[in-house]
């Protein structure tokens, strides 16, 4: 069974190109660790997530625009990539899915995988492994969002908990979990499987958006935004926009939690030499309600691919993501979870909105937003309906 929205999107990029073919994803070779993914990697995710057996198989999901959410942004034009409604409820499930894929072709998952994170791609690893039957095992923070910790339950992973707060290391643990029980260790980003996984999301956002308009094109530059904790998934969705809009038809930024904008200062560096860590340290030694967006520094791959492509990074604050998580659910009827509503938090703000149109050299037609999760506890979601509330009735 093949996914048809990935498939038509894989097309579209074919006919564009002179052809790609979707058959000849078997040939690929296997990316070294190590080696930096490509937009072809990611073309070739695309092919390889579209053939997945059923149940295994990627949500086209939608790209959207509202009115009223372009007024909330004084008058531009904002698309939003809802990989909320992703299977699994985040983007994750497409780099997991790609990583598993990638193990079965070359017979290595037969003693199962497994994988630290802070709760998305433990989640949707947990669901790709039930999928393909795959046996899973996920290191989670013992903090983790309970949405988050019963959705990898569900899908039927073993968990193990560590201690953020204590400094205990995730990375550790995976590596010996792996090296006693002979698993595959299935990294959040830092792996370019997983990145060219991530980017089939910018694949399908060129073709949609070059669909919306009239003759199927954009007319003027695209400015993208999105989340970021490692990297992996703007680096991929970086890869995929820069090949269907050229380098100088897209700018990419990448969003982060203040105080947490590794990414941010790290590109500031000039010749983005250093790539450095949080002010803080240790993951975990600052909190925020985007949990998912805690990595404690730029990944060493990813870190490759975004010193070279994004046009830069914005820090949003607690309360600005909680804001964009209830105009995600006034606008458009989604419901996100905080650091997957990080982007819309900077498209949303004034100053980071500027930022980003303001270095654009030609007229942007399209501000593009990836809202990349919607895993949200009930009490989380309760504290942006109640600002949601006091602003409307102040
Ligand atoms: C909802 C959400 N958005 C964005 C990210 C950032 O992804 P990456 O680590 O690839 O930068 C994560 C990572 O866990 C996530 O769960």
């Amino acid at each position: 069974m093949f996914n048809k929205g990935l498939l038509d999107t894989l097309q579209a990029l074919g006919d564009e190109r002179g052809g790609t073919s979707v058959s000849g994803i078997h040939s690929a070779p296997v990316m070294a660790q190590g080696s930096l993914p490509t937009a072809e990697d990611v073309r070739r995710a695309a092919a390889r997530l579209a053939s997945a057996p059923a149940p295994a198989q990627c949500v086209l999901t939608p790209l959207l625009s509202s009115p009223a959410l372009d007024e909330a942004c004084e008058g531009a034009r904002v698309w939003v990539k809802a990989e909320c409604l992703q299977r699994g409820g985040s983007f994750k499930y497409r780099g997991a899915l790609h990583a598993l894929l990638r193990l079965r072709e070359a017979g290595r998952d037969g003693r199962g995988v497994v994988a630290f994170s802070s709760g998305n791609h433990a989640a949707a690893l947990a669901r790709a492994g039930a999928d393909l039957g795959v046996n899973v095992k996920v290191v989670m923070p013992d903090d983790a969002p309970a949405a988050k910790v019963e959705a990898a339950r569900r899908a039927g992973a073993h968990l193990v908990f560590y201690s953020r707060s204590r400094g205990e290391s995730r990375e550790e643990l995976g590596a010996e979990i792996a090296r006693v029980e002979g698993r595959e260790l299935v990294k959040p980003f830092d792996d370019p499987e997983v990145i060219a996984g991530q980017g089939t999301c910018g694949l399908e956002i060129a073709r949609q958006l070059k669909e919306s308009f009239p003759g199927g094109t954009v007319p003027g530059r695209v400015v993208a935004v999105v989340p970021a904790s490692g990297g992996g998934l703007v680096a991929g969705v970086s890869l995929a926009l820069r090949e269907a809009f050229g380098e100088e038809g897209v700018d990419v930024w990448c969003a982060e939690p203040r105080g947490l904008d590794d990414h941010a200062r790290s590109l500031a560096v000039p010749g983005r030499e250093a790539r450095l860590a949080n002010p803080d340290g240790a993951e975990g030694a600052k909190t925020t309600l985007c949990d998912a967006l805690m990595a404690p520094q730029p990944g060493e791959i990813t870190w490759q691919v975004n010193r070279a492509t994004l046009a830069g990074g914005l820090a949003v604050s607690d309360d600005e993501a909680l804001d964009a998580v209830g105009a995600a659910l006034a606008h458009l009827k989604l419901v996100l979870e905080p650091g997957g509503a990080a982007a819309l938090a900077a498209a949303m703000g004034p100053e980071s909105r500027k930022r980003m149109l303001g270095s654009s050299h030609a007229p942007v037609a399209a501000l593009v937003v990836v809202a990349s999760g919607g895993n949200i506890d009930p009490a989380v979601l309760a504290l942006a309906l109640d600002r949601l509330q006091r602003g409307r009735s102040s």
